[in-house]
Order: C-alpha cells, then sequence, then structure tokens
C-alpha cells in the first residue's frame, strides 16, 4: 500500500493518475482559484475556465513541440467516437481511400467501423498472428495516393507498440494515440490526427483529445451533423457544446506535471523505458513460467500481457498481488492471463513491488 492506503494500480484504463495532481484536486476542488466553486460548478463561458482551457491547450501544444500548425481539440465520445468522425471528416470526395494498418483490437474495431464510411484499404493485418507482432514500413500495401495512413501506435489490449515512426513520406498519418499519448515524444510534422481518450495517460474518463493539422480542417463537408464535424469544434474553441470541464482540468494539471515535475516528454519516455525493462527482464529471466505476448521488438512500454505458464496459476497470482496491494492486474478478457499497464503515472516503486513480486511467486511455484 502506498500514500493514503491507496495500491499500485496497473488499471489499462481509467488508469493511475499522479497523486500530486490528485491532491491538487482535492486540494482545490471546494474552492478553485479564490472564485468560491469548484471547476464542476462555474461556466464554461466564465474566464475562470477559459483561462484553464487555453492552459490545458498550450500544456499540450508545448509538450508535442507544435505550434500554430495544429488545432488541438477537446470532445467527448470517447476514442470510439473517432473511429467514425475520421473517415467521415477526412474522406471528402468519392475517389478518396483511406489505408489501415490492423494491428490489434482496438485497429481492427476502428478499421471496421471505418469500412461504412467511405474506400477503406487493408495495409497490414496482423490477425493471423494473434496480433504479437507489427509491420515495417515497406510491409504495407498502400493504394495510389491514400487520403491517409491509420494505425494504432500502442495497442492496449494485446501489448505492442510502434517503437519507431512509420516511414511512408507524403501521407498524412492518422494515429490512434489512446494508450501512450503524452508517455514519449511524437513526430507531428508526419501526422495529421493524433487522438486520445483521456483516461489512460492524460486525465479522467470523459474527454478526448484530438491533434490535428489544420488544413486538414477544410475536408471536413458542411453537410456533416454538427458534433461529428472537426471544422465546427475548431472554430468555436471547443466549445459547440458544453465542454468536459472537469476533464479538461484534470488534463491541465497533468499537463504541468509532465512539464514541471517530469522534465518533458524525452525525459518521460526514458522513465518509461527504464519501469518497462525492469519487469520485461523477470519475464525474459522466467520465461518458463511468465510467457510475454508480444515479439520482443514490438513490445509495449505501457502494457504488459503475458500469460502463466499453466492456466490455474494465474487466478492465484491476481489474488495474491492483489493481497500485496498490486491491483487490477488481470488481464483483457478477450486475451487472459496478465497485464500490467505502467502508464506515466505508475511510479518506479510499483514497478519495483510487482517484479519483487513476481520473482517471489516464481519461487514459491516453480
Ligand atoms: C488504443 C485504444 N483505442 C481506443 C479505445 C477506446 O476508447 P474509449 O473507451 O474512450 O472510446 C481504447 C480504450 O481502451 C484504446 O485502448
Amino acid at each position: 500500500m502506498t500514500t493514503a492506503n491507496r495500491t499500485y494500480n496497473f488499471s489499462a484504463g481509467p488508469a493511475t493518475i499522479p497523486l500530486q495532481v490528485l491532491e491538487q484536486i482535492q486540494q482545490e476542488l471546494l474552492n478553485f482559484n479564490g472564485c468560491g466553486a469548484s471547476i464542476m460548478e462555474i461556466s464554461h463561458r466564465s474566464t475562470t475556465f477559459m483561462e484553464v482551457l487555453d492552459s490545458a491547450r498550450a500544456g499540450i501544444k508545448t509538450l508535442l513541440g507544435i505550434g500554430d500548425s495544429h488545432e488541438v481539440l477537446f470532445l467527448q465520445g470517447g476514442s470510439r467516437l473517432q473511429f467514425s468522425m475520421i473517415p467521415m471528416n477526412l474522406l471528402r470526395d468519392a475517389e478518396d481511400r483511406a489505408a489501415y494498418i490492423v494491428s490489434g483490437a482496438w485497429s481492427q474495431k476502428a478499421y471496421d467501423e471505418a469500412l461504412g464510411a467511405g474506400h477503406i484499404d487493408l495495409a497490414w493485418s496482423g490477425k493471423e498472428a494473434n496480433f504479437n507482432t507489427l509491420p515495417s514500413s515497406s510491409d504495407l500495401q498502400l493504394p495510389n495516393d491514400p487520403t491517409f495512413l491509420y494505425y494504432a501506435s500502442n495497442e492496449t489490449i494485446h501489448g505492442i507498440q510502434f517503437q519507431q515512426e512509420l516511414d511512408v513520406p507524403d501521407v498524412p498519418l492518422v494515429c490512434d494515440a489512446s494508450s501512450d499519448f503524452l508517455s514519449r515524444p511524437i513526430d507531428m510534422q508526419r501526422h495529421g490526427i493524433v487522438y486520445a481518450c483521456a483516461q489512460k495517460n492524460a486525465g479522467p474518463a470523459g474527454v478526448t483529445i484530438v491533434v490535428i493539422r489544420k488544413d486538414l480542417l477544410d475536408r471536413s463537408r458542411d453537410d456533416l451533423p454538427g458534433y461529428l464535424n472537426y471544422k465546427t469544434h475548431a472554430a468555436q474553441n471547443s466549445m459547440f457544446n458544453t465542454p468536459p470541464t472537469f476533464g479538461i482540468y484534470v488534463v491541465d494539471l497533468i499537463c504541468k506535471w509532465l512539464l514541471n515535475e517530469m522534465g518533458g516528454l524525452e525525459q518521460m519516455a526514458e522513465y518509461n523505458q527504464e519501469k518497462a525493462a525492469i519487469i520485461y527482464e523477470v519475464i525474459d529471466q522466467h520465461s518458463d513460467m511468465y510467457l510475454g505476448h508480444a515479439v520482443k521488438e514490438h513490445r509495449s512500454l505501457m502494457n504488459i500481457a503475458f500469460n502463466l505458464s499453466e492456466d490455474n496459476l494465474t487466478s492465484r497470482f491476481l489474488e495474491e498481488a492483489a493481497q500485496q496491494g498490486l491491483s487490477s492486474l488481470k488481464g483483457h478478457r478477450s486475451v487472459g492471463g496478465v497485464r500490467a499497464s505502467v502508464y506515466n503515472a505508475m511510479p518506479r516503486e510499483g514497478v519495483i513491488a510487482l517484479r519483487d513480486f513476481m520473482k517471489s511467486f516464481y519461487t514459491q511455484n516453480s
């Protein structure tokens, strides 16, 4: 157990939030910035909230190293709404086509949903390999002049993550970064859209961040329903409807934490590398019991998915881990086993506690 009887929470999302951020929320909950009410109780059009919104937007831009080239939108509907908004907005004309990389459960869902919205080509699929590996840029089958190439930088369920930027010149990339957003730098100049639901690395559930290159906004047709049109949200400063004010406030605090406490995304990435390596090392040392899902070079630094050599060991592992204050380690129901999500906010101490538990569990059960 950690401070205030908190467990080390390995949930895949909604996921752990930095303790410092939670404490700040607690401290300013009743009276935000001297305005006499909580951030949840004031108008989204008040100066007080507008300052938070501007600050969250600026924080994301600073962290990602973008200036005026991209717009940052705060939307609702989760990442899943983006599965349809993206093709709906970007495939404008009948001849437009998009290519999709299907590398796990989430990009599979995005691809399936996009099929109804226009011409979609499958650039690569990892389904036959049970989503344990990823393509290199030269493995992709691309149509002529695709409008965009879609991929998920990190597959949360299968625990695989692109460790190198895709090298596909002249094609705008569209990235579902839901489970590794703000965990490392990303080359924004190659990306038309990077989007993420907040509830893993960037805040609570309820707000989705869409970073979109400004010239792509012109692709959105005027006959799209208002909420589903990126242009509407950009023109109205993410205030087309009442935005998820509390969520945006937490995103702002997390950006400040990343900038001021963690030192930005380069440093965050190094810390994340170090944390994930600690767990992968135990998996490799005890590979007769811990069976990692991903091939080594595509291992995720965010979601470490593995099975135990015997099914009946899994429930014992989860139970004993929980007794030691290591919670939410159960793998996704579609793949089973164990999944340790070690997002930005998981401290090194939590990872060390998991490593020590895995070692002693191995000794006791082998
Ligand atoms: C990579 C990825 N994409 C999309 C989603 C869907 O997000 P939401 O539940 O916010 O719609 C998730 C959720 O876990 C995810 O991990």
